[in-house]
């Protein structure tokens, strides 16, 4: 097949893509060269302040030294051995740092993997193996990948809409969401009513809850919920896993959101800036409940890639890092203050809402009505693209703006987006 030989090289390769690319994949504005911080650079120069950090992955922001350095030291001895072939050690100083670096202080195992989606499919399986019931809890707007069993567990068409039938044993409940009239005592109201008409608690081997709902719009679980839910586990003898999949890694100011509610789940996932865009992502748990699958019964082939694994060792230490972390809640407070100035000013916000620098805006016509305006969403996105300024939209109505920058972006990086966005919303609006 020809494709296009005139133009720029963006719409030299957006042919290629458009040729090449299956039709399915979202479509991306821009063709990336090279990046550094929170700058990254198109084929054509043009040099954008990343507040999409790679859909959370680049916590670190992009091209770390200390990571770089790692993956090519690592690159040089081993690319792959496969764990369970031959075992190495920077798989096992990944899952010794996350057992030491998760809430509790119980004994606890890790399973390391590819993706985030593979990480909550595999917390599934290990929670029905454990406690030898069939039954998965999930949430509105919960995200939780893309494989048969994730998508399932996820709540937006979008990401599901003619790829059914769906995997069987899922039972969705609702999740607060004030700014649009679901409580905290609404939503444990529907978990119990799930538990009166439509399953067995008893039957229930675990509920899988993002803190912080990510791809949902930004939506922070409010603690007394959280609390409400790990009661009713506690009492049914149902597993808590918690999808930390976009809200861990320093990016809500401390290295898990959990931290911020000092409560303990019986299993977690984690993945995207583990390893500073090297694909990995884990699983940590209880120990007595990771151990109880028979041997052969967890991995895959990738799962735990050395090389991916030296970039998590470095990381993870440079984001648990006190300096690191004392620096997300700086930017998280800065980016919230102007966040809320921006809501005196412009009226198409109608909720500014997050935790730390894992923060976002809800666009509305009309503040009374509180009816989504994806509209200006999407022109703020695009608008910010000609500035220069790589940003995302979430939420079920597609209306939410959400920051993802980089924790390593400089002070001025961070204005500076800021300003691109305001300027933005404004022309959208
Ligand atoms: C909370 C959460 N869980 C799971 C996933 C799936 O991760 P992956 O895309 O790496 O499969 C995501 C991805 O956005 C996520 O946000």
């Amino acid at each position: 097949m020809a494709v296009q030989a005139s133009g720029t090289k963006t719409e030299q390769l957006m042919a290629k893509r458009d040729a090449f690319v299956a039709r399915g994949v979202a479509l991306a504005p821009i063709v990336a060269d090279h990046g550094h911080g929170a700058r990254l650079t198109d084929v054509d120069g043009k040099e954008y302040v990343d507040f999409a950090g790679g859909i959370g992955v680049l916590n670190l922001g992009h091209t770390p030294d200390a990571v770089v350095d790692a993956i090519k030291h690592q690159a040089d001895k081993m690319l792959h051995s496969c764990f369970p072939v031959a075992a190495y050690e920077p798989y096992l100083e990944v899952a010794q740092l996350l057992c030491e670096n998760t809430p509790g202080t119980h004994a606890k195992k890790a399973l390391l993997i590819n993706s985030g989606a593979e990480a909550v499919e595999n917390a599934v399986k290990i929670a029905r193996y454990h406690t030898g019931r069939d039954g998965v809890i999930t949430f509105d707007r919960g995200f939780h990948g893309r494989t048969l069993l994730t998508m399932t567990l996820t709540s937006k068409l979008v990401y599901k809409k003619g790829m059914g039938p769906f995997a069987p044993e899922i039972y969705r409940a609702p999740a607060p969401y004030p700014y649009r009239g679901v409580t905290t005592k609404d939503a444990l109201k529907g978990l119990e009513f799930i538990f009166k008409a439509h399953v067995d608690p008893q039957s229930v081997a675990c509920v899988v809850l993002e803190p912080v709902q990510g791809e949902g719009g930004f939506t922070v679980m409010p603690a007394e919920f959280i609390e409400g839910v790990m009661a009713l586990c506690e009492q049914h003898g149902i597993l808590y896993v918690d999808d930390e999949v976009q809200s861990g890694m320093g990016r809500t100011g401390k290295l898990w959101a959990l931290d911020h509610y000092g409560l303990v789940p019986d299993l977690m996932t984690v993945g995207k800036s583990l390893a500073a865009g090297m694909p990995l992502a884990g699983v940590i748990g209880r120990a007595e409940v990771m151990d109880s699958v028979h041997l052969g019964g967890l991995g895959s082939t990738y799962g735990g890639n050395p090389v991916a694994c030296a970039a998590a060792v470095e990381s993870i230490k440079a984001i648990a890092s006190e300096a690191f972390l004392a620096q997300a809640t700086a930017f998280g407070e800065e980016i919230m203050a102007r966040l809320n100035g921006m809501a005196e000013r412009h009226q198409v916000i109608g909720e500014v809402r997050g935790i730390g620098p894992m923060a976002a805006i809800e666009l509305v016509k009309d503040r009374e009505t509180r009816e989504p305006a994806a509209d200006v969403a999407t022109a703020t996105v695009a608008g910010a693209l000609e500035r220069g300024l790589l940003l995302l939209k979430t939420g079920i109505y597609d209306n939410v703006l959400r920051i993802l920058v980089p924790i390593t972006a400089t002070e001025e990086d961070l204005e500076l987006g800021l300003d691109r966005l305001e300027e933005s919303l404004a022309a959208a609006a």
